[in-house]
């Protein structure tokens, strides 16, 4: 019924929608809103990454890790609270910066594996309320803000791990044991009772976002007590989210709302289930006063728009200090991501993946949104072309429109479009300081050529093994190694035979080259043959020799070096074949790189 009535609205009001299919109801706004706040603060965000002048014990540098890692006391640990500066710590002002950010959901940190509450548990005395003079509950507080500023509310809470607890798992039990019974007390006593009172007590919570990264089974957690939890959940509060790092693998239990990828992993692949990347600004989660590693603000876009260009999601962390103050390095790229959204954000916000395969095109990403009949491509463009053209190949469907979406009057974009490419005329300067887009806009789906090498930015043609009519899948494609001073290659031993496929748009010649190492092992050379548009070049593989890596190192390599193979006239435009044979003598081998046409 509730679909029937959403498909209505639909109709009605014809709002936006992309291609994802929704494992349900409860996920629409999570695959709408795109770009979330993680915030991860806690006692330990008074340590600052140190305990005693001593730096955290671990190369990761995980900030909020400093209990287990140095060892502290429990009762020690909490002294930490001393430093916090309960007058000016104020929630509302991370629920401001969120919205100011783009972002539609905050994911707060209620309890993390220090196992210390931040709000007013009556399951643990290990909680503000018993640790604060005048009771601060944070969960309380942010609720109210996130209502007051129309943001979703989300809640981390570290399930499994608990440092606290007598009977909660720490990896030290690994050594001193620790039976069923004792686990499932902690579970009883604190984890399900204190999940009662976080969805009961502040109104809806959107999300419950839990961090078991490995299968249960590899765990103390049973998956009985995992399904415990999950009910509780979902009879309290049927509409709150709940993340795979709950534990149960997908056979076990299809009802987990999506998937969160490993820390600062982004997408790879387009997937319909609803996922997400947990991502830091930096290194550390908890905020840590030697890390520095910034990404920029480019960099933070394009891992946003990646993820929606693949149906994904970015919960973006911060990470306060005590006195609340957010680090000036995060806050000013949020800003300037909330600045980049305020213009661009329809390209991000309940859009979601088109069908070209991912990194076709080599200036950026693109995503789409459907609005009725018409649908709407967004190309994100990373690397502005030098020649102020934008190649688009893969789409057939001629659009109707173009413009660059920070353009407020939306005036044209000049294009032509012929066969299964699109060329845009872009202004001289890429107008916005990160990410420029374009919007284009179709009267329907726009259609695809499938299989197409898409032409490079400056007008070439790069086949390689995996870029193939049909992608490549062979022990033979062998994988990039000394940190690529060894490209990959296609390891070449009998006859072997690649094709393409391109579109041609303009008629012409184009030069042919070829990149391969060959270290003649025999009489004969490797013979290469390229055929398409009704013509043939035919020509043998030179020995390339060797190279070296780095000095001193005994870094000697195969090496790999480009080779002229011969022009091709393409008549006419249209779609062309390129098929290509090598044929290495016997015993000998070829390693084949790429071709490259111009
Ligand atoms: C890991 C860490 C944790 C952090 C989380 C964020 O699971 O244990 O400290 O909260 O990743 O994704």
């Amino acid at each position: 019924m509730k679909k029937l009535i959403s498909l209505l609205l639909l109709c009605l009001f014809g709002t936006s929608t992309f291609s994802q299919s929704h494992t349900s109801e409860r996920t629409e706004w999570f695959t709408d809103a795109r770009f979330g706040m993680f915030i991860h603060w806690g006692i330990y965000s008074a340590a600052e990454g140190y305990w005693k002048g001593e730096k955290i014990r671990n190369d990761n540098d995980y900030a909020e890790w400093i209990f287990y890692r140095n060892s502290i006391a429990k009762d020690e640990y909490v002294t930490l609270l001393e430093r916090f500066d309960w007058d000016k710590i104020n929630p509302e002002e991370w629920v401001i910066l969120a919205k100011n950010a783009g972002m539609k959901y905050v994911t707060f940190t209620a309890k993390h594996h220090d196992g210390f509450a931040l709000w007013d548990s009556q399951s643990s005395k290990y909680d503000l309320g018993d640790y604060t003079n005048h009771k601060r509950d944070i969960v309380k507080e942010l609720a109210e803000a996130c209502k007051k500023h129309g943001l979703k509310l989300g809640l981390y809470y570290s399930h499994w791990v608990d440092w606290e607890h007598e009977f909660g798992w720490d990896h030290k039990k690994e050594l001193t044991g620790i039976t069923p019974e004792q686990y499932n007390k902690y579970w009883q006593e604190k984890v399900i009772p204190q999940m009662r009172e976080l969805l009961t007590n502040y109104g809806e919570i959107s999300m419950i976002w839990f961090d078991m990264w490995i299968h249960h089974s590899q765990t103390v957690v049973t998956k009985e007590q995992l399904f415990q939890l999950k009910k509780l959940i979902r009879e309290l509060q049927p509409n709150c989210l709940i993340n795979s790092r709950l534990g149960l693998s997908a056979e076990e239990d299809p009802d987990v709302d999506f998937k969160e990828l490993g820390d600062n992993a982004l997408g790879d692949k387009k997937e319909d289930f609803p996922w997400q990347s947990p991502a830091t600004v930096a290194h550390s989660w908890g905020f840590h006063a030697t890390d520095c590693e910034w990404k920029s603000t480019t960099t933070l876009l394009k891992s946003l728009i990646n993820n929606v260009s693949l149906n994904g999601n970015l919960l973006l962390n911060i990470g306060p200090r005590a006195n609340g103050n957010v680090p000036w390095e995060i806050q000013q790229r949020l800003l300037e991501m909330g600045n980049w959204l305020t213009v661009n954000g329809e390209s991000v916000y309940g859009a979601g993946a088109f069908d070209l395969p991912k990194n076709q095109h080599d200036w950026g990403k693109i995503t789409c949104k459907k609005n009725g009949e018409k649908t709407t491509l967004y190309f994100h463009v990373f690397n502005w072309p030098l020649n102020k053209k934008l190649f688009v190949t893969g789409i057939s469907s001629k659009p109707e429109k173009m413009w660059l979406l920070g353009d407020k009057e939306k005036n044209p974009l000049r294009f032509t479009h012929k066969g299964a490419y699109t060329e845009i005329e872009l202004p001289g300067e890429q107008p916005g300081q990160f990410v420029s887009v374009i919007a284009a806009e179709y009267v329907t789906n726009p259609e695809i050529s499938e299989g197409l090498v898409a032409k490079n930015k400056s007008g070439g043609y790069s086949f390689l093994p995996g870029n193939q009519i049909v992608p490549v899948n062979s022990e033979n494609l062998i994988k990039k190694e000394k940190f690529g001073t060894i490209p990959e290659y296609f390891l070449i031993e009998k006859p072997e035979t690649f094709t393409w496929k391109i579109f041609v748009d303009t008629p012409g010649i184009k030069r042919f080259d070829i990149s391969y190492s060959y270290q003649n092992n025999s009489n004969h050379s490797p013979e290469i043959i390229l055929e398409t548009a009704n013509q043939k070049i035919s020509v043998f593989a030179k020995p390339t020799g060797k190279t070296v890596g780095e000095p001193n190192d005994n870094w000697i390599i195969d090496n790999f070096s480009s080779n002229r193979m011969g022009e091709i006239h393409f008549p006419e435009a249209g779609f062309y074949t390129i098929e290509m044979q090598i044929i290495p003598p016997k015993n000998d081998n070829l390693k084949f790189q790429w071709i490259w046409a111009e």
